[in-house]
């Protein structure tokens, strides 16, 4: 049933397991042979996505990262010019709103105070129309909003959401390549990516093999106080995501970094007792996140790098690789999500944590 850790010691790690499945069923029905479907966000979409000139996403924790994420991708390939804010900051601020802003809110819950409060002080505020991607059908976030996409993760018990981001990022690839298509973005990229989506569910399941090794790395974590996680481009959003998880569940302070951002203090902190974790598929900033790994090596931090396997990038002493399956470089982000959630499941445990009820945290944030 729903509620049932079926085999698994935690639901966090069931799932954590279940994405290459529910990540398959975010894309059910929304993937035509060469480009996305533009009626999955509704009978509408086409003529108000048309009209878009700009974008505004607002969330809170989790799903603002994958928010973070999306604005590489959307002004990428739709051209679309976007900004992201948690939802707490924007509902308080005297926000100007350009004329054909669409709104959008993300949320596992629906519910999340500061999201809902956000999107009822955006109706106010003359917006072309509002997008709910959201993972509860029926939740308030989904009622009051013009346009809904469902993320199709199914229920998530575990505080520390896990799948409902990976299908919220799947979601908001859908949603670049929809709004792509109608701003007129180029056939042959939308049929690649479209197919590199198609493969995105296996490619997960290769990755949820790697396990045992994430597990071996786990235990240079358990005795630290601290983390350093750094990444590039739509990198840096993962990075704050594998940095915010490994709070969550295992009590260690951790932080993240654009990788170019080290040398403007954080490297001050880096010593042997400030493990640093790397998110560096193989995408055209590798060679300057290459060079910022050496800064930290040379500090005598211990880096522990995230890799496509057809990176040169050799193990040496306090440098320790650990090989993804190659990967569609605008996909990365879903895919390098996947270990930094398993890393901080192992930790967890080492450290004997209650990983589906960290303390003092709630699933959903229902009051401000
Ligand atoms: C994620 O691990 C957190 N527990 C939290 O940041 C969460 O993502 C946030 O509260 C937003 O919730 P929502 O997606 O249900 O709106």
């Amino acid at each position: 049933g729903a509620a049932s850790k079926g085999d698994y010691r935690h639901f966090m790690l069931k799932e954590i397991h279940e994405q290459p499945a529910v990540i398959a069923a975010a894309l059910e029905g929304r993937l035509g042979e060469q480009s996305v479907l533009v009626e999955s966000f509704g009978p509408e979409a086409e003529a108000l996505f048309d009209r878009v000139r700009q974008i505004h996403i607002v969330a809170c924790g989790t799903s603002y990262h994958a928010g973070m994420v999306a604005r590489y991708w959307l002004e990428r390939f739709a051209g679309v010019p976007v900004q992201v804010e948690v939802a707490s900051e924007y509902r308080y601020r005297q926000v100007v709103v350009p004329e054909d802003t669409l709104f959008v809110t993300l949320s596992q819950s629906g519910e999340t105070a500061d999201t809902l409060a956000a999107l009822r002080f955006a109706r106010e505020r003359g917006y072309l129309a509002s997008l709910a991607i959201c993972n509860v059908p029926g939740s308030s976030l989904v009622r009051e909003s013009d346009l809904t996409l469902m993320t199709q993760a199914g229920p998530e018990i575990g505080v520390a959401s896990t799948k409902a981001f990976t299908t919220q990022l799947t979601a908001l690839m859908l949603l670049t390549l929809a709004l792509g298509r109608v701003k007129g973005l180029d056939g042959g990229v939308q049929a690649e990516l479209v197919a590199a989506l198609r493969g995105l569910p296996g490619l997960v399941e290769r990755v949820l093999r790697l396990d045992p090794q994430v597990e071996a790395l786990s235990a240079a974590f358990a005795e630290k106080h601290h983390a350093l996680f750094l990444g590039r481009g739509a990198h840096f959003p993962i990075a704050l995501e594998g940095a915010l998880k490994l709070k969550e569940i295992s009590y260690i302070h951790a932080e993240a970094y654009p990788a170019g951002e080290l040398k403007h203090g954080p490297l001050a902190l880096v010593d042997s007792e400030m493990p640093v974790i790397s998110v560096a598929p193989n995408d055209e900033l590798l060679d300057k996140l290459k060079s910022n790994l050496q800064e930290v090596r040379a500090r005598g931090g211990e880096l522990f790098v995230f890799a496509d396997e057809q990176v040169k990038l050799e193990e040496e002493e306090g440098i320790r690789v650990l090989r993804l399956p190659h990967v569609h470089e605008v996909l990365a982000p879903i895919v390098y999500t996947v270990p930094l959630q398993l890393l901080s499941y192992h930790v967890a445990v080492l450290k004997g944590t209650d990983v589906d009820q960290p303390r003092n945290l709630a699933k959903s944030v229902t009051v401000e």
